[in-house]
């Protein structure tokens, strides 16, 4: 019967690891987790309390009028100003501040108030041709062969918007 220790061993080994699991999971899991849902319920009013980074193509319009309107009224008005220029809350909240003479050098001392806008990767997120994307959405899979095509002369310093006013995609005489 000597074997019987064994056992006696193996669930005493077990016991200390289900308790220290069981003491753990009591310290570490949220007070609130469940009552929602798998997750914890209080990351809701976490979300709401952080400031929100994006305001929409509409608040760029006080200041923007022009490009606003040409893009409301060309053909590219389904991406968003901040689809391509980043989140514009912080943009606003540095333009709004003190006078008007003032702004130009508040961009300079806050580059990050936008996104810097290179004029071909905010062109290729959407218009590079890759295998899953809607022919609808009209795509290039070759910069060089495309500007060749078009025309112009390709050089490692080409941009879309050499050709292409990004607001409204009109090719530029
Ligand atoms: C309170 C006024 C105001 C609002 C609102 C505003 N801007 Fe501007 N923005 C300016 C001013 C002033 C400049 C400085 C350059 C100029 O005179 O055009 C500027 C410059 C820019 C530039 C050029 C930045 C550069 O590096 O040269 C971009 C791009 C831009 N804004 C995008 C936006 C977008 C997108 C929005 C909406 C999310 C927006 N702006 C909302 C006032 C504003
Ligand atoms: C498809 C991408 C894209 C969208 C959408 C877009 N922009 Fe731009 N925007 C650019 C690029 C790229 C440039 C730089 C132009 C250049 O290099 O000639 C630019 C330049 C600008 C400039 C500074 C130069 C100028 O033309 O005065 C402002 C201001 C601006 N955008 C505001 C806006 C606003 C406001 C909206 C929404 C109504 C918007 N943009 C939507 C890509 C975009
Ligand atoms: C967020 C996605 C998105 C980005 C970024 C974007 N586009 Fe577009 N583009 C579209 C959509 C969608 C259309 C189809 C027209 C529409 O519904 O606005 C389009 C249409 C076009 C067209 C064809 C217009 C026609 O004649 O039918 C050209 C050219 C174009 N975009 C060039 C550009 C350039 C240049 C850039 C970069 C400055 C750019 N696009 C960035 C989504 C995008
Ligand atoms: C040398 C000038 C030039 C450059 C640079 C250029 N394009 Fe174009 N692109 C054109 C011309 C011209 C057309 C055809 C006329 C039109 O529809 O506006 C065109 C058409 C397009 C179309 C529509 C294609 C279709 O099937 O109808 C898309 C999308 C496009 N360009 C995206 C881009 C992107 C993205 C870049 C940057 C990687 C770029 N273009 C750079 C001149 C240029």
């Amino acid at each position: 019967m000597g074997h019987a220790k064994h056992f006696v061993r193996l669930f005493g080994v077990l016991a200390v690891v289900v308790i220290t699991f069981l003491a753990v999971r009591a310290q570490a899991v949220p007070k609130d987790y469940g009552t929602l849902g798998r997750f914890r319920a209080s990351a809701i009013t976490d979300a709401k309390k952080r400031e929100p980074r994006h305001i929409g193509s509409e608040a760029c319009s006080d200041c923007h009028d022009k490009i606003n309107k040409s893009w409301a009224a060309g053909k590219h008005h389904t991406p968003q100003c901040e689809n391509c220029h980043g989140p514009g809350m912080l943009h606003v909240k540095v333009m709004s501040e003190d006078s008007v003479d003032a702004y130009p050098d508040q961009i300079k001392k806050n580059p990050k108030a936008l996104r810097v806008t290179s004029g071909i990767q905010e062109c290729e997120w959407c218009h590079f041709k890759t295998f899953e994307r809607p022919s609808v959405l009209k795509s290039i899979s070759n910069v060089k062969e495309h500007i060749t095509k078009t025309g112009g002369t390709y050089t490692a310093k080409s941009k879309c918007t050499d050709c292409h006013d990004p607001h409204t995609t009109v090719t530029k005489k």
